[in-house]
């Protein structure tokens, strides 16, 4: 049994919504049903970064984190529409989202993805690195595939700076095709990925990395997930451009975390 770590829910708005008054107004909506709420569970949105400064203007008592849905490899230069880690830091935005799906699709490799991680780690930010495989097979190769990513990832990480990682496992055929992988298969390459980081790592340093799914999460299964799947909470795309959908994920979250 994996110790608990503290319960972490992210809504990746991906490039939505189409305009600025669609992107306030679901801010608000979220922001409105949890703010006088105690939470015990750690929430955060990640907009189009456009967006960022209007909402956190709108941003009440209860601070919902942003966290970017990517982040350069460099420093800083002639790299035309990038913006870096440090950048990201100096607007608050001290967490990035790297190695999605969908930026891996588009030909992001695991050499890039690997600067990413180091790019947000040197100047003290979190990352969260997605891996998971595009489909399952009979012969278990989907362990393969991503103790693979697992590896590329942390090429050269110092074990000071893991403890700033957080790892989203989405298995790609269940983005945003309402297909959700099955808690127990959750909990099994749950417990595959702490078997890698403990190998790459030690057992302490491993168990203290929060392990997200994504992958198809709704308030209908969210519990199961959480409960069966062993993981540390939600990456969730779809879901989270529908306040209500998204806050009762975060609530049911907050559920979990009480009884846990
Ligand atoms: P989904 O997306 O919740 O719409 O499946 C998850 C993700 O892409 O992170």
């Amino acid at each position: 049994m994996l110790k608990r770590r503290r319960i972490l829910v992210v809504g990746n708005w991906k490039m939505n919504p189409a305009t600025l008054a669609r992107a306030e107004k679901l801010f608000v909506d979220v922001e409105k049903t949890i703010k006088n709420k105690t939470l015990r569970v750690d929430m955060a949105i990640a907009p189009p970064l456009l967006y960022v400064g209007a909402l956190s203007e709108l941003s009440g008592p209860q601070k919902i984190e942003f966290v970017a849905q990517d982040v350069s490899t460099h420093e800083s230069g002639a790299h035309t529409g990038e913006i870096s880690a440090a950048m990201l830091r100096s607007h608050g935005i001290k967490c990035a989202i790297v190695g999605h799906s969908e930026m891996r699709a588009a030909g992001e490799s695991d050499e890039s993805i690997n600067k990413k991680l180091h790019a947000l780690l040197a100047v003290k930010s979190v990352a969260i690195l997605c891996v998971g495989e595009s489909e399952r097979d009979g012969n278990g190769n989907y362990f393969g595939v991503v103790e693979d990513q697992l590896r590329s990832a942390f090429l050269d990480i110092k074990m000071d700076d893991v403890k700033r990682m957080v790892i989203a496992y989405e298995p790609v055929w269940a983005i945003g095709t309402g297909v959700n992988a099955r808690p127990e298969d959750v909990e099994e390459m749950r417990l595959f990925i702490n078997k890698v980081l403990t190998d790459l790592y030690d057992r302490a340093t491993a168990e203290a990395i929060r392990v997200l799914y994504g992958g198809s999460v709704t308030p209908d299964n969210a519990a199961e997930l959480l409960k069966q799947g062993a993981i540390d909470g939600f990456l969730v795309g779809g879901a989270s451009l529908e306040a209500k959908k998204f806050v009762e994920i975060v609530k049911i979250s907050d559920q979990y975390a009480k009884l846990a």
